[in-house]
């Protein structure tokens, strides 16, 4: 238990913070992939159309319960109704899976910016690849070493610990993006690249791909697993949530678009098809700087802005456990980091494996990292956001006037999260199952 509850130092801090929890593996890894499977253009529009009109409202949700209720995902929940409590476990429960597929590629990252940092660069990254992924010990320790390089910050607490992280990783960030991105432009695929980002084959149109695309514009915001309650849940008084959603939604679309922007052109410069999946960032793409002049510089500076981007996401992850676990079993910070940590470890190495002793052990035709994936970003994330809208709006008494007024904006909110957001969300979970 702490003795007061900590504050962000400023709102440009809590911003910053926000978007560190949003930007990260989802943008760099997850939606280039994603979108390279799903047709590109087509799949950029259902997303951008998804996130608009739909997350707004979660995420505006989520930001007014932490604000509201000052604590951790499961302890609002329990305020808002006893009854409701363990659907905040639930949430805590999602924010433990997420880590053990997360750290892997973190552990993964590590690795890479080792290679390209020493200038060891490999001839034929599929070999590689494959070598390391399927060893036992190499995956488990990367991730561990990522997994204990993310939890030094919440173990520092709010202000000296994430607030510090973000304030200084996140500016390095996105200078080290735009390099990439300009760089990126110079390259001869750029045309081909940026049609393919830009321009929409209708005929790639089905609706697993809505259900992707939603799965991915709540996991690239850290909605659904209590992420922005917690975060919310230290924000000053006075802090516009409107105002602060919108920002982060413009900021998070803007990554995941430059990283695109960033990708695409090496992808269609060496002819390789953007469908490569999973493995799009870390054999393709690697294989390409590796051809391209200054490759150890490029490289580098791609994997430490994909290590920055991955690492903040992953302390916001810690902390939504993190804080529950102090609330709840009335412990120390400290002690609920390390205790987090053991669970994470433990769970990790089941997807650590999956590329190797494990690769044949599947759930529902995926291995077990590719299951974690699906399970937490496609059923339990929109799951998830569903209840806390019907939570939020039919439970929290007046929640739209209180913090929205009687204006337009409150009205279309009260109405989106009582009735339209979970209906589509519904649908959308159903179709896509
Ligand atoms: N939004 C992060 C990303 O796009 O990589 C992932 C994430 C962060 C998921 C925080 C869950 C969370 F609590």
């Amino acid at each position: 238990m702490e003795k007061e509850k900590p504050q962000w130092s400023s709102h440009i801090s809590f911003i910053i913070a926000t978007i560190g929890s949003a930007v990260g593996v989802g943008n760099i890894w997850r939606f280039p992939y994603i979108m390279g499977e799903n047709g590109g253009a087509l799949f950029l529009i259902t997303y951008l159309a998804l996130i608009v009109l739909f997350s707004v409202v979660p995420l505006c949700c989520e930001l007014v319960i932490g604000k509201t209720y000052r604590t951790d995902a499961v302890s609002a929940f329990e305020q808002i109704n006893k009854k409701f409590k363990w659907f905040g476990w639930l949430c805590v429960l999602t924010v433990i899976l997420i880590p053990c597929f997360y750290f892997v590629v973190g552990g993964w990252i590590l690795n890479y910016i080792w290679i390209f940092l020493t200038n060891n660069i490999p001839n034929n990254f599929t070999n590689y690849f494959s070598g390391f992924s399927s060893q036992v010990f190499v995956p488990c320790i990367l991730s561990l070493i990522f997994l204990l390089m993310t939890a030094v910050f919440p173990y520092r607490g709010v202000n000296k610990g994430i607030e510090k992280a973000n304030n200084i990783m996140m500016p390095i960030f996105a200078v080290m993006l735009i390099v990439m991105a300009i760089y990126a432009l110079t390259l001869p695929g750029t045309k081909e690249g940026l049609a393919f980002m830009f321009k929409p084959d209708f005929s790639e149109f089905d609706t697993s791909m809505i259900l992707t695309a939603l799965g991915q514009a709540l996991f690239t915001l850290s909605i659904g697993m209590g992420a922005m309650i917690t975060y919310g849940s230290y924000m000053k008084e006075n802090t516009n949530i409107v105002k602060s959603a919108y920002t982060l939604i413009f900021f998070d679309t803007l990554v995941a678009i430059t990283a695109g922007i960033m990708i695409f052109p090496i992808v269609f410069t060496f002819g390789v098809k953007p469908t490569a999946g999973a493995t799009l960032v870390f054999i393709s793409l690697p294989e390409m700087l590796a051809k391209l002049p200054f490759a150890p510089v490029f490289g580098s500076i791609f994997f430490i802005l994909f290590f920055f981007s991955a690492i903040t996401s992953g302390i916001s992850i810690l902390e939504t456990s993190v804080s529950s676990f102090m609330n709840q079993f009335k412990i120390t910070r400290q002690k609920a980091t390390i205790i987090n940590a053991i669970i994470i470890a433990i769970f990790s190495i089941p997807a650590a494996l999956a590329f190797g002793p494990l690769k044949d052990f599947k759930i529902l035709d995926r291995t077990i990292f590719a299951f974690l994936d699906y399970a937490t970003s496609n059923i339990l994330l929109p799951f998830n956001t569903i209840l806390i809208c019907l939570i939020a709006g039919w439970c929290i008494k007046s929640l739209w006037k209180t913090n929205f007024g009687e204006t337009f904006f409150g009205y279309m909110f009260n109405i989106m999260l009582k009735f339209i957001v979970p209906l589509v969300l519904i649908f959308v979970l159903l179709a896509g199952i």
